[in-house]
């Protein structure tokens, strides 16, 4: 039977995924959110593979503890910094110290990233999932940019959603001022936003020996949500979690992305975990992206 091009995301989802033996030792591997759910998981295969990480988190506790875990496990350096990517100052505080105190980064993992049912606005007056999925995952890369090119061969992995199928982007109301807030549609907006931005990215930075990727992790068990009131709480946890995949197998996935010598020259693509996919049509439209780098921008005080 032939499956219709919109729902080949479900055969994806199934398919044997690609592993890679490929080590990292050494390698100054950047990622954000490695507290929990996928980043962690991540953190753990980077770790295991021998990376030099450097996590950056919110939770102090939690990220001395993701620390203490995987160098006492793994033998390898991991370092923290501390930001709230719901505040586009700590992004650039976060950024500016990565520039001072690393002089090579090899992966830049942007992973941070929310689900919430209820519209709110962060302290910059920004949607707070668009500004927290998106605006920060751009913000972050573009400070940081200069270094992955000084660091070549470098690697940006972008950790997106095929909830991009959702929808929900009207550029001419990204903060939910003139339509009654869905979370899904919230959610489908940012990564639609930071997808768009991938074929930019991956446009700019062409032959430069910088590549960027977006990945979308699976459907795994994780604390996406977890913020949200309790019907949803319940929902999620007694429901929705049977249906998912323990998170290891998106640490896997990126993992690949990040390490993988078969991806070392592959830019500008969408994958489910490590299977290369077309992503909805309306992430695909590059008058559109234009737009929304130059949004990104403006709103980033770039
Ligand atoms: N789970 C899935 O099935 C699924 C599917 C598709 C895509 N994804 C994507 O995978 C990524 C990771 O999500 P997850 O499912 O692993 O969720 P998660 O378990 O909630 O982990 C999210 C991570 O982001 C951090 N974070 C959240 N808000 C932050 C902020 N304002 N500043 C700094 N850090 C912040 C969290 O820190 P704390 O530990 O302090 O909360 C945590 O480390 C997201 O981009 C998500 O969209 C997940």
């Amino acid at each position: 039977m032939k499956i219709p091009g919109e729902l080949q995301f479900m055969v994806n989802a199934r398919m044997v995924q690609k592993t890679t033996a490929a080590r990292m030792d050494g390698r100054v591997c950047v990622i954000t959110g490695a507290t929990s759910g996928v980043g962690y998981k991540t953190a753990k295969c980077l770790a295991q593979g021998g990376a030099h990480l450097v996590i950056v988190c919110r939770n102090q506790q939690k990220a001395a503890a993701v620390k203490q875990e995987l160098e006492a496990a793994f033998h390898t350096q991991v370092d923290v910094i501390l930001a709230d990517f719901s505040r586009l100052s700590e992004v650039r505080k976060a950024a500016n110290f990565l520039l001072a105190n690393y002089p090579h980064i090899d992966v830049l993992i942007n992973n941070v990233g929310i689900h919430n049912t209820r519209r709110t606005l962060t302290e910059d007056g920004i949607e707070t999932v668009f500004a927290v999925n998106h605006l920060a995952s751009f913000l972050f890369t573009r400070l940081l940019l200069p270094r992955m090119l000084e660091s070549t061969p470098s690697r940006i992995i972008q950790i997106n959603s095929e909830g991009h199928r959702f929808g929900g982007l009207d550029i001419n109301d990204l903060n939910w001022d003139k339509r009654r807030y869905k979370g899904l549609q919230g959610y489908g907006a940012s990564k639609i936003a930071q997808l768009l931005t991938v074929w930019e990215f991956a446009d700019r930075l062409k032959g430069t020996g910088v590549t960027i990727n977006a990945v979308h992790p699976g459907e795994v068990k994780t604390n996406i949500g977890m913020n949200n009131g309790f019907f949803y709480r319940l929902y999620n946890r007694y429901i929705i979690r049977w249906f998912l995949k323990d998170a290891a197998t998106s640490g896997s996935a990126i993992y690949y992305a990040a390490a993988a010598p078969e991806m070392a020259e592959v830019s500008g693509e969408f994958f489910n975990q490590t299977i290369p996919e077309k992503p909805a049509a309306h992430a695909l439209d590059r008058k559109l992206g234009k737009k929304v780098w130059a949004i990104s921008e403006k709103l980033a005080g770039l």
